[in-house]
């Protein structure tokens, strides 16, 4: 099974994971990585930090001539920031002098349950392991995944359907071509806009919406929407909660910064229907078998694959910091005080896209090594084949 830890500060030297698990076999190249980190940084209302870092992944261990030889991948994308914060956040040598410590909390960021849970009296330590930038170590790790996944015909892709009010009519958005081509088909067309939508007309309200929230010295959230095409019908599982693959696809996209709420279908508009308009009717067809002609289940039923597309949708808060300040107080002097603002993003919808292509990446490749077994990719493929084959010989004419 796959497992993964990331480490390192938003300042430090660098970011790092160690991703154990991934299968022998699986061809991977650098650029493959590389092309992911650079996904996460575009975005129409990224900040200055974006401006300083070209991210690119440096691979210590675990790959072998361009393929993975089942040992923990260990992964390092270093910080060109670190450059001027040497000092404030040097390892061992404290510089009082140069190093101010932080003590008005930011409301919506980790900052004071942090500070009081680790009992610091600086926020520094805190903003520098709860902020974002993490993410990149996780989109350098889940790349491996999603490269495992697409060898076994498994895509992930995702868009933006919606920036603050700026959110798109879903009849505008003809999914089902692009579907039919693979989830990376969505990617590749939302890669184009530069807020990853789909359609042009909430696109330009979009970069508007953006444009006026700068303005204003405010910030804005929005809607992500996650597709994952060719999971075969039987992954995940209901005999126990923990095996449950619709639980652990939301745990994971919750695990997400400012991922604050995840819809698998379309449930909540499911929720206000009766179930003769929601469950999604079983048919047989001789060529291809079971067939259905909705999904509102989302690809998920009894906590496992369906069959069909995976669609999951995730709610993104605006972010935290704004130049326009929030009340807040002075954790030494206990005097009420205007929040403090760090260089920060007006909206990072676009990018937490990518970071939760990444991280559900790793889930449905445990569901499927779960089930299959198999330390080599030729193996699990054949498994994988037989699998198929026994599906379709038992419901096709
Ligand atoms: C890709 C990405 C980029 C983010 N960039 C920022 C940012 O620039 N400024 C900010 O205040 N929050 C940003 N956030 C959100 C914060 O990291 C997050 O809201 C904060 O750590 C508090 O955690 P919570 O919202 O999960 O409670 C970003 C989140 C993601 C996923």
């Amino acid at each position: 099974m796959i497992r993964y830890f990331t480490a390192g500060e938003s300042h430090g030297p660098a970011l790092s994971a160690i991703v154990e698990g991934v299968p022998a076999g699986v061809s991977i190249t650098l650029e493959e990585i590389n092309h992911q980190l650079t996904r996460r940084q575009q975005g129409y209302g990224r900040g200055g930090r974006m401006k300083i870092e070209t991210d690119q992944a440096e691979v210590l261990s675990g790959i072998r001539f361009g393929k993975t030889i089942g040992s923990p991948i260990a992964l390092i994308i270093k910080n060109r920031d670190w450059a001027n914060w040497i000092t404030s956040m040097a390892q061992f040598e404290k510089n009082d002098e140069k190093t101010a410590k932080i003590t008005i909390p930011r409301p919506g960021h980790a900052d004071l349950a942090g500070l009081i849970k680790y009992g610091f009296d600086d926020i520094r330590p805190v903003i520098e392991r709860s902020s974002a930038r993490e993410t990149a170590a996780r989109v350098a790790a889940g790349a491996l995944s999603k490269v495992f996944l697409k060898a076994l015909g498994i895509e992930i892709g995702s868009y933006i359907s919606a920036i603050g009010a700026a959110a798109e009519p879903s009849a505008e958005v003809q999914l089902d071509g692009l579907l039919s081509q693979g989830a990376d088909a969505i990617s590749r067309q939302a890669d184009l806009s530069t807020v990853r939508m789909l359609s042009k007309t909430t696109e330009a309200e979009a970069v508007a919406a953006i444009d006026e929230a700068k303005k204003r010295g405010d910030t804005l959230g929005g809607i992500i929407e996650i597709f994952i095409t060719g999971v075969p019908v039987g992954f995940g599982s209901y005999v126990q909660h923990d095996r449950r693959l619709d639980a652990a696809l939301a745990s994971a996209i919750l695990s997400i910064q400012a991922i604050k709420g995840v819809e698998i279908g379309t449930a909540f508009e499911n929720a206000r229907k009766p179930g003769s308009e929601v469950h999604d009717e079983l048919h047989l067809s001789p060529l291809e078998g079971v067939i259905r002609k909705t999904n509102r289940a989302g690809g998920l039923e009894g906590s496992m694959s369906s069959g069909q597309t995976i669609h999951l949708r995730a709610a993104m808060k605006p972010i935290s910091s704004l130049i326009t300040p929030l009340h807040s107080f002075d954790i030494e002097t206990l005097q009420p005080l205007p929040s403090r603002f760090e260089r920060s993003d007006t909206c990072a919808v676009p990018a937490a896209g990518i970071v939760a292509e990444a991280v559900v990446a790793p889930v449905i490749a445990n569901a499927i090594l779960e089930k299959l077994g198999g330390d080599h990719l030729d193996e699990i493929l054949q498994r994988l084949d037989l699998y198929r084959q026994s599906i379709h010989n038992t419901f096709c004419a």
